[in-house]
């Protein structure tokens, strides 16, 4: 693996060489792109722009050890520790999924769907990880009280460093939403999760960056029971959402009709939306407590 130069565009070179059987051109610049707004601060309009610079020794050296591993396979996320979101930029260690666009667009629906962003409301993250569901919503919405819960320590810890570097507070609470269920706020304007949605027998079908990379327990359930997460999330509602407040989901389209049925025969709410993503897939659902 060698670099005909320390200048930009050879080590965009060697990129190219390393890592072309791996992405395809357009993500790779991508890629690249957040490498040199990482190591070298450039914007990514400015990355082309250096392409004739020399790269000094220990910039050189990271972001060489940056295409070494991206190599072997670590998501671009995972190895420079940080992934954007939304407006605004999160810890990320592979105890936590690395933020999704489709959950850029679950967010955005319920921060639009608040006519005043300055009323205080109270708003239940289930199933947390890095953080990034209620953090971003407490940035847009000052006012409202926001929580996030989940079953994963570590993930809590992620999640808990990324309130502090947003500057925002949010309380972080460890829970197993499956087993015994307590929150002393028992009245939400808002629940929001986006659980776990992967069917185990779909494994075989994912890339590989994200199934050897990031963790099982936030990807993963059972194909016996593939809603088991939403049916319980519903179920809370009877008591943990307040009268004519509004639940939102990320779903696996696979089971959107599933999640919607469940809901309507819970008889909890008047009125229940499958949203499509910006791919076309029923992703998200969107219900109003009666
Ligand atoms: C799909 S990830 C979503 C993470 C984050 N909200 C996001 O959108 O990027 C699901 C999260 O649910 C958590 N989780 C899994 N089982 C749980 C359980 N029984 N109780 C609470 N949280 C759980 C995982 O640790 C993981 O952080």
């Amino acid at each position: 693996m060698k670099i005909a130069t320390n200048k930009l565009s050879d080590l965009y070179e060697f990129y190219k060489n390393e890592l072309s059987l791996i992405y395809d051109e357009g993500e790779l610049y991508s890629i690249f792109e957040l490498v040199c707004e990482k190591y070298l601060n450039y914007s990514k309009a400015q990355v082309k722009q250096h392409f004739d610079e020399n790269i000094n020794q220990s910039n050189l050296i990271n972001i060489y050890n940056t295409g070494v591993e991206l190599k072997k396979g670590a998501p671009i996320q995972y190895i420079l520790k940080e992934a954007y979101f939304y407006d605004l930029t999160f810890n990320v260690s592979n105890a936590v999924l690395i933020p999704r666009p489709e959950t850029e667009e679950l967010v955005d629906l319920i921060i639009k769907s608040q006519t005043t962003h300055n009323s205080p409301i109270s708003i239940l993250d289930i199933g947390t990880g890095s953080g990034c569901i209620p953090i971003t919503l407490k940035k847009h919405l000052p006012l409202a009280k926001v929580f996030g819960i989940d079953i994963s320590e570590q993930a809590l810890e992620v999640a808990k460093s990324n309130a502090l570097k947003n500057n925002v507070d949010v309380e972080f609470i460890k829970q197993n939403i499956l087993s015994n269920f307590l929150i002393l706020n028992s009245n939400f304007s808002i629940i929001v999760s986006n659980p776990p949605y992967v069917l185990n027998s779909e494994a075989k079908q994912m890339d590989v960056r994200v199934l050897e990379h990031e963790p099982h327990l936030a990807l993963f359930v059972e194909d016996n029971d593939p809603i088991i997460f939403y049916k319980r999330i519903i179920d809370l509602c009877d008591k943990y959402l307040e009268e004519k407040g509004w639940l939102y989901f990320e779903l696996n389209p696979m089971y959107a009709i599933d999640v919607k049925n469940y809901a309507n025969d819970s008889k909890i709410f008047n009125f229940t939306e499958i949203l499509n993503d910006m791919s076309g897939k029923q992703r998200f659902l969107k219900a109003q407590k009666k």
